[in-house]
């Protein structure tokens, strides 16, 4: 029998090689290589042993207590967050610029304020003034315990939290801090990260609740959020289109509780304001009756969502055709115009084809490909789809529809608002609601075909 090639481990580093040399080529350290023959050797010994063992429990005797959480008097961030704000946190809450980060603060701020705790709003990303202007917008009288900090020394900024300890402190933005430990312009990675580092500190040693507003670019990323996540408690994201009505609100990372619910927000004069009901809201303004709509169903967290899809094609000009979507994904787009072509012969290959989710909603999933198709269908034949019908599915590039996640609920979710009948894949499992007209289709031709396409 071949004798098994000798491993060397470093003490340091627990790198691995089967060439002993005298320094780790890991980690740099000297002398630390040792033969790893099953036994353990004296350093490793030592190393293990050096702590104190903890104690292990059974999840089923023992009851973990959940840390306790104080709403932000703002329903939306309760919802998200699970209740609200733990002591001594810290919440990132990143999204692009304009799409209503520092509104939403100003919200919670003035709700914090107004029920006598202590809120400090640390200015960096606007001045004093502007930020004034803002929250004037949003109350007056503003309540005596608001507070503004203009300050982007993150070290002034962890010496005062330590100092007032105040029920919320919301730094806008992140970026803008700098600190003298390490070198660099506000902005950077290595700024972005120290400063983080030393106001977290600061929140966990006053048991302080800290919001860091984190701006995210779409072309750079670098010193943005995504270096943060590690640092903080919670990331949460505020997404949309700026140029519509609604954000959706969404916690990425969530130490004290879910990170699948999600809130609709429609910006207002007054504000973000919570929807209450998405789905009837996002359909309310649809348009019936014409020829390139389709209404299908996403899952958003654990929460279905109904959703308008709109399609239009006109005859290109010269040139390539253009294609063009909001909310929806454009390589999808140009994926299903190619299969409508050469698997259900619906041709809008040399068309313009411009395609939505109406709302700005971003509902670029597999699962809203058959309503696009659909949708595309229509607008290409002229035909109007039956209001009362809804849409779901995946579609493949041999035009078969795959099965889509939770079936159950979007169903439900279509009864509910009304609707008669769905065209949707195979159904894996489960009985249809009540009223609801369930046609199953295992092809995109098929699914027209039984939507009248
Ligand atoms: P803002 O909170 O400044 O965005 P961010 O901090 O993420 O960069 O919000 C920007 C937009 O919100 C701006 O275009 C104005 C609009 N807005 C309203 O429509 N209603 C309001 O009540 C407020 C305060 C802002
Ligand atoms: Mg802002």
């Amino acid at each position: 029998m071949k004798k098994p090639e000798t491993i060397y481990t470093c003490v340091k580093c627990d790198a691995q090689t089967s060439k002993w040399s005298g320094r780790c080529l890991e980690c740099g350290a000297w002398g630390g290589l040792r033969e790893a023959d099953g036994t353990q050797n004296d350093a490793e010994t030592e190393r293990i042993s050096a702590g104190k063992p903890g104690q292990i429990k059974s999840f089923q005797t023992e009851t973990p207590t959940r840390a306790e959480m104080k709403s932000t008097r703002l329903k939306a961030l309760d919802d998200v967050l699970g209740g609200g704000l733990v002591d001594g946190s810290v919440t990132l809450l990143a999204g692009e610029p304009g799409i209503g980060k520092s509104t939403i603060l100003a919200q919670t701020a003035i709700a914090l304020a107004a029920s006598g705790l202590k809120v400090v709003y640390v200015t960096g990303e606007e001045s004093p003034a502007q930020i004034h202007r803002r929250l004037e917008r949003l109350a007056t009288p503003l309540p005596s315990s608001l507070f503004f900090l203009d300050e982007t020394d993150a070290g002034t900024v962890a010496a005062t939290i330590s100092k007032e300890q105040p029920g919320l402190t919301i730094v806008d933005s992140i970026q803008t801090l700098r600190t003298a430990e390490v070198g660099g312009e506000p902005g950077n990675l290595n700024q972005v990260k120290a400063s983080a580092a030393l106001v977290t500190e600061a929140a966990k040693y006053s048991h302080a609740p800290v919001i860091l507003v984190g701006q995210v670019t779409k072309d750079n990323e670098v010193a943005g959020p995504r270096v943060l996540e590690h640092l903080v408690d919670t990331v949460l994201y505020l997404e949309g289109d700026r140029q519509h009505r609604y954000r959706m609100l969404r916690a990425l990372k969530h130490r004290f509780g879910p990170t699948d619910e999600v809130a609709l927000l429609a910006m207002t004069e007054r504000g973000l304001e919570i929807v209450e009901d998405p789905s009837s809201e996002l359909l309310r303004d649809r348009a019936m009756g014409i020829a390139g709509s389709a209404v299908s169903c996403l899952i958003e967290g654990h929460r279905p969502l109904l959703i308008e899809i709109q399609a239009l094609a006109s005859p290109a000009g010269y040139g390539t055709p253009i294609r063009r979507a909001t909310g929806v994904d454009t390589s999808r787009l140009g994926m299903l115009l190619a299969v409508l072509a050469r698997r259900a012969g619906v041709n809008a290959l040399d068309k313009d084809v411009y395609a939505n989710a109406a709302g700005g909603i971003d509902a670029r999933d597999p699962s809203v490909d058959l309503a696009l198709a659909a949708a595309i269908a229509g607008a290409v034949k002229n035909v109007a789809l039956d209001p009362r019908t809804a849409i779901f599915g995946e579609i493949g590039l041999g035009g078969e529809l795959r099965p889509v996640s939770m079936p159950e609920i979007r169903l439900k979710e279509l009864a509910r608002m009304g609707f008669k009948t769905v065209v949707m894949p195979k159904r894996q499992s489960g009985k249809p609601p009540a009223g609801l007209d369930i046609k199953e289709a295992s092809t995109l031709d098929e699914a027209l075909r039984l939507l009248g396409l």
